[in-house]
């Protein structure tokens, strides 16, 4: 390894990091993260935390998950790479298809389609919503609804269905044909509504509204998060996703679950989807599919959907449509080896408990710091502080930032976003892990004052 004035001096000099601009890269150096293990991260220095990161959401099962390692190391020895377009498959690829199929089955979900991460998933979801549409010989249908605040990749097409204005402005235009439903965000949202059964409501009314200006038959797919992630951690009141859900059954709309973070255990239940209880046409997975040591994705597809592919005779249900690296051997079988790893430890039950324990604790610090102004959490290890100042303003740009180098320099990672600071560890933190979060972010709330 170049030693670390090195790494430190180049850090910026010939890499553009995602999600920032390159001369605020060169301003402010990143913490260089060069070691792992169970739920800590190591950077240059030396210095050894907690991962309240979870990596990127992705790294449910921790740093040294052994197996899908070794599954990795294996594979690379057996098959490094064959593709699975038209006339090849691989070994790995059909019994990961398999098992995947068992796990999903609750949802209605018995088909795959591969990706290389979540973006590619969500891309896959909104293709093949508006070629179901064409085979069933309603062409018209291209448009997609998707939730201000919703976070779908960056992608032309997620970027398009993505609700925030930061992932969108710069790279405008997008997608025509995409349009934006109020999220049930009860901190901030055009009804004023503070109540969480009544936002979502108003929210579903709001959606039933856009339906009837656009015209049904001309909507292809309305996509969402089940617990919203990137855009603050916004759960929806257990009426919002199943009226969704109904409201789009209705009207003949395909209804995409992004899973991209809810899928294998995050919120303390197997999937988003399962958490409140409704079976999508489509869920995009990614990220802890492989425990984030390899990029890989999957699209599961519901049954009904994929007869309608399967049964096709008009001969427009050829998929146009997929990834060099989709269904590749190594990604296969670190997934495999994941899936397995992911029910054996059960996971779901440790994210419940310590998610619980960190919606206490954060409880606690929004009782103690006047700065928070809203807290989002109760649902698994998916949790938000989100800073504001007097009467819900936005807080000073530098505060949350302040946080997290505090709280860094305490013994925890965690995650800016906006005005929000983002806990989603690994799933399998321990609770001296979930309490070292916690003092670690009263440092940095109590470095404010
Ligand atoms: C819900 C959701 N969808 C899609 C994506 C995009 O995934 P990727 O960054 O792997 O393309 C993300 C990434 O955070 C996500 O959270």
């Amino acid at each position: 390894m170049k030693d670390a004035n090195f790494l430190k001096a180049h850090n910026a000099r010939s890499l553009w990091h995602p999600m920032t601009a390159p001369a605020d890269s060169q301003k402010t150096p990143p913490a260089i993260i060069t070691a792992a293990h169970g739920t800590r991260i190591r950077d240059i220095d030396g210095h050894e935390v907690v991962d309240a990161v979870g990596g990127l959401w992705n790294v449910n099962l921790g740093y040294s998950c052994q197996p899908v390692k070794d599954a990795i190391a294996q594979q690379l020895d057996a098959l490094p790479y064959y593709s699975i377009f038209r006339g090849t498959s691989n070994d790995k690829v059909i019994e990961l298809a398999e098992e995947l199929r068992a796990f999903f089955e609750p949802d209605g979900l018995t088909r795959a389609f591969f990706t290389s991460g979540g973006g590619d998933s969500v891309e896959t979801a909104l293709r093949l919503s508006r070629q179901y549409h064409k085979i069933r010989g309603e062409a018209g249908r291209t448009k997609f609804l998707s939730l201000k605040k919703g976070y779908h990749g960056t992608h032309m097409g997620g970027a398009s269905v993505n609700g925030n204005a930061n992932f969108r402005t710069a790279y405008e235009p997008l997608l025509p044909g995409c349009f934006h439903i109020p999220a049930p965000y009860t901190y901030r949202n055009p009804f004023n509504e503070s109540d969480p059964a009544k936002l979502a409501q108003l929210c579903l009314q709001a959606l039933e509204d856009e339906i009837a200006f656009q015209g049904a038959a001309t909507i292809a797919a309305f996509i969402m998060e089940p617990i919203l992630g990137a855009g603050g951690v916004i759960p929806p009141h257990p009426s919002f996703m199943p009226g969704v859900a109904a409201i789009c059954r209705k009207h003949g709309i395909l209804f995409i679950a992004d899973e991209v973070i809810t899928a294998f255990g995050r919120t303390g239940a197997w999937t988003g989807s399962r958490l409140w209880g409704v079976k999508p046409d489509f869920a995009c997975t990614a990220k802890a599919i492989t425990n984030g040591y390899f990029p890989f994705g999957a699209v599961m597809i519901a049954e009904t959907v994929a007869e309608v592919f399967e049964k096709d005779e008009t001969g427009k249900a050829a998929i146009g449509h997929g990834y060099t690296y989709s269904g590749h051997p190594v990604g296969a079988a670190a997934a495999i080896a994941c899936l397995a790893e992911t029910k054996r430890l059960n996971v779901p039950v440790n994210a419940a408990a310590r998610g619980q324990q960190l919606w206490d604790g954060i409880t606690a610090l929004k009782a103690k710091y006047p700065v928070i102004g809203d807290v989002r959490g109760g649902h698994g290890l998916m949790l938000a502080l989100e800073l504001a100042g007097p009467d819900k303003s936005a807080p000073p740009k530098t505060q949350p930032g302040q946080v997290q180098a505090v709280a860094y320099q305490s013994g925890a990672m965690v995650r800016v976003s906006g005005p929000n600071i983002i806990l989603s560890p690994p799933l399998v933190i321990t609770e001296a892990d979930a309490t070292t979060i916690l003092s670690a972010l009263d440092a940095g709330l109590a470095a404010l004052s």
